[in-house]
This record gives C-alpha cells, sequence and structure tokens, in this order.
C-alpha cells in the first residue's frame, strides 16, 4: 500500500519551512527509509511565474490582518487576489444612499502593498444583492429604466471608485442556467421586460458602463459548471459573441471551477477552455477548489451550499487527501497544457479552516500547512515540458 504524503510530511509553516521525508519506497523494497530533509515550500507565485497569475479570494480577516498566517500565505504564494466578499453590492452599497467602502479599500490597498493583481468580484450577480435594489418607495418592483439607472449608479461609483487600481472586473457572475440559456432573475426579468430582444440588455449595459467607468479596466463574464454542462458553457460563448458584436468590451471568460474529486472531466474542462479561447477573449480559473464530500449538491449556487450542510469529517483522512491530490494534479496539468488561453487561476480562498464549501478543498490545511496537495500542483508544474 503507497504510503501518503501527507501523513509524512509535517512542516514548521509560519516560517515557511518544510520537513519532508523522502518519497516513500513500496512496501518490498527492505532499506530503511531515509531521515527526513529539509526543503524550502516554494512560493506558488514562483512556481507559475512564467505560465500564469495564481492567486486566491482574500476574506475580510486576511485583509485586515486578523487572520495573520492566512495573509502569510497569500503574500508569499500569490500574484493575484480577489475579494471574497468585499465588493459584493450587498456588503458594499447596502442602502440606496450608503456605499460602505472600508473593507473593499483595505482589499485593493493589501493587494497594492503585496504586488497583487486585484480583481473586481462582482458587479451585476442575482446573489448578495440587496432586496431594495429591485423595489422602488413603496416597495413595488422597479421599472426597466429605474433599474437600468440604478445598475449603471453602482457600476460607475464601484469601478470608478478603483480606476487603475483593479485591474479587471466579474462584471456579470452566474447569469445562466445549466441549460445555457439566462437565469430568470430580477434582472432578467425587470429590465428584459417579457422580451426575447431585451434579455441580454442588462449584460450588455453593464459591460458598456464598466467600461466607461474604467477604460483600461479588462472586463469579465465569470460562472460555474461551465466545465461541467457543454450548454452552460455554448450559453457563455454567446453571451460573448454577441458582445463582441455590438463592439462592446469584454476581454475574458472566469470558468469558477468548483470541482469535486470525481470531477469534471479533462475532456470536459478542456471543452471549456477552447471553446471559449475561441471567440478570442481570455479564460481564467477565478474560483478553484476541489470538494472533498463525495455526496450532495454538486453545484456552485450559494443558496444550495451550505459549510454545514457540506461538512464531512472524513474529508481530513489520508485516502481522502491522496485523491484531493491526485485531482489538483489532473486539473493542473490542463491548466498547464492550456497555458496559452490561460491568464489567472485563483482559488476560492486560502487554507480549508476558512472554505466557503467546508471538508477539505483547498492546498493549505487547518493548521496552515501545505496538504499533499500544494504539492502534487507544484510537482505537476515541474513534470511538464514547456
Ligand atoms: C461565496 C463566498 O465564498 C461566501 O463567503 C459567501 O457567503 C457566499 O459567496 N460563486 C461566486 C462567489 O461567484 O462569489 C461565491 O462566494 C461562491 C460561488
Amino acid at each position: 500500500m503507497r504510503a501518503s504524503l501527507s501523513l509524512l510530511a509535517f512542516t514548521c509553516a509560519l516560517s515557511g519551512r518544510l520537513c519532508v521525508a523522502q518519497t516513500p519506497r513500496p512496501a518490498e523494497d527492505p532499506r530503511p527509509s531515509a531521515p527526513a530533509t529539509e526543503q524550502e515550500v516554494p512560493a506558488l507565485k514562483k512556481v507559475f511565474e512564467d505560465l500564469f497569475l495564481i492567486g486566491g479570494a482574500l476574506n475580510r480577516n486576511v485583509v485586515t490582518g486578523r487572520d495573520a498566517a492566512g495573509a502569510a500565505i497569500a503574500v508569499k504564494h500569490f500574484s493575484t487576489a480577489t475579494a471574497e466578499n468585499d465588493l459584493k453590492w450587498q456588503l458594499i452599497h447596502p442602502q440606496l444612499d450608503r456605499y460602505d467602502w472600508e473593507p473593499a479599500d483595505g482589499y485593493v490597498a493589501f493587494c497594492e502593498k503585496n504586488r497583487m493583481v486585484a480583481i473586481g468580484h462582482c458587479l451585476v450577480w442575482h446573489s448578495q444583492v440587496p432586496r431594495w435594489v429591485f423595489r422602488d418607495d413603496s416597495g413595488n418592483p422597479l421599472t426597466r429604466d429605474a433599474l437600468l439607472a440604478r445598475m449603471k449608479d453602482h457600476i460607475v461609483a464601484v469601478v470608478g471608485r478603483y480606476r487603475g487600481r483593479i485591474q479587471g472586473w466579474d462584471v456579470v457572475n452566474e447569469a445562466l442556467d445549466e441549460n445555457g440559456a439566462l437565469r430568470g432573475t430580477p434582472w432578467v426579468r425587470i429590465i428584459g421586460e417579457g422580451s426575447a430582444d431585451k434579455q441580454y440588455d442588462f449584460i450588455e449595459h453593464a459591460f458598456r458602463w464598466a467600461h466607461e467607468a474604467d477604460p483600461d479596466a479588462e472586463l469579465f463574464y465569470n460562472d460555474y459548471n461551465l466545465e461541467v454542462s457543454r450548454a452552460k458553457c455554448d450559453g457563455a460563448v454567446a453571451i460573448v459573441k454577441r458582445l463582441q458584436s455590438k463592439g462592446i468590451r469584454i476581454d475574458g471568460v472566469g470558468i469558477q471551477l468548483h470541482g469535486g474529486l470525481g470531477y469534471p472531466s479533462i475532456e470536459g474542462l478542456e471543452h471549456a477552455i477552447t471553446t471559449l479561447a475561441a471567440t478570442g477573449v481570455e479564460v481564467m480559473i477565478t474560483e478553484l477548489d476541489i470538494r472533498t464530500q463525495a455526496r450532495g449538491y454538486r453545484g456552485a449556487d450559494i443558496g444550495k451550499v451550505s459549510r454545514k450542510s457540506t461538512s464531512d469529517p472524513g474529508a481530513a483522512s489520508a485516502e481522502t487527501q491522496k485523491k484531493l491530490a491526485d485531482k489538483y494534479a489532473e486539473i493542473f496539468s490542463v491548466l498547464i497544457e492550456h497555458r496559452k488561453e490561460i491568464s489567472r487561476v485563483t482559488f476560492w480562498g486560502i487554507h480549508d479552516g476558512a472554505s466557503w464549501i467546508g471538508g477539505s478543498p483547498l492546498l493549505f490545511d487547518r493548521s496552515y500547512k501545505p496538504k499533499e496537495a500544494f504539492f502534487s500542483v507544484v510537482k505537476a508544474s515541474r513534470e511538464r515540458q514547456y
């Protein structure tokens, strides 16, 4: 039986040193195992510097330094970072006449101080948006024009504030259903007014206004399951082509890539990367994590995912961590192969203890130690010839 590296690896994580036993020998090998040697934990941003930006989602504890060990990992390993929540409408613009800039200002300052490319997530989404956005003073649904005006105000204020400091924006997040059609969100219902012609209007306007607010910012469409559902991937392609045909700036599509131990398949991931890249835009992996829970909901709808419902006491077992490491190695071998199409790879969080999906889905464990999955990702980069 092959011993798990995670059982043999132990770290002095905060000092950034790794003490790791040498590669385990097969059971039948009679030689005594070699003494543990010390080796540096390589910085991911160095490992991938010639391939793509690499980063993670930062929560407020990291940005403020309350999670000092998490911040140390981010500073050491990331060349890019996304705010996990602090730029979302609900947090940055909780009331009609009130913006709460402080947390997002802190995130942008953290990125600048630590030379990370800052990514804005996200401007127009159906989740984490307050209900007042879609209603008038009397609680009635807004008209199309009033909602468009409200959306414009928000985009101009938020993108404008960080003009020249946030390099790229997830302008529209998760607008698609699994079948590739637009979701029936208030954005579509109100701005689309039930007319097929107007369904995509909110997307077009959002991209136009984001561009006006910061002409140098890169603008992205972002969604999950693009690597799982071909119909959804086609839906994203349709959005890109529609914007392009109207001369509206779009620079890239973000594949969130909330995966699991058994998905996505190599074929599905390659299909999404190549199909999206064929439209001429960059492709990014924007929210990478791998669920260790074997059962349950597979998507990334935040209404269906909760850390409680996905908790899994066995997640940290050596067997699960081995599977996790293998899945990460497989995914990274695809990403490395497609390095010319991929501009950025961002993990959705820093360490398991703060992951939004519970279990053990990231490269660092609850004690901030790099896991077997960390080393398998590094190894994948060294095994590729490029
Ligand atoms: C998640 C955050 O990680 C959680 O902290 C929050 O409670 C809910 O949202 N797709 C996205 C992200 O685009 O914004 C979501 O982030 C995860 C799914």
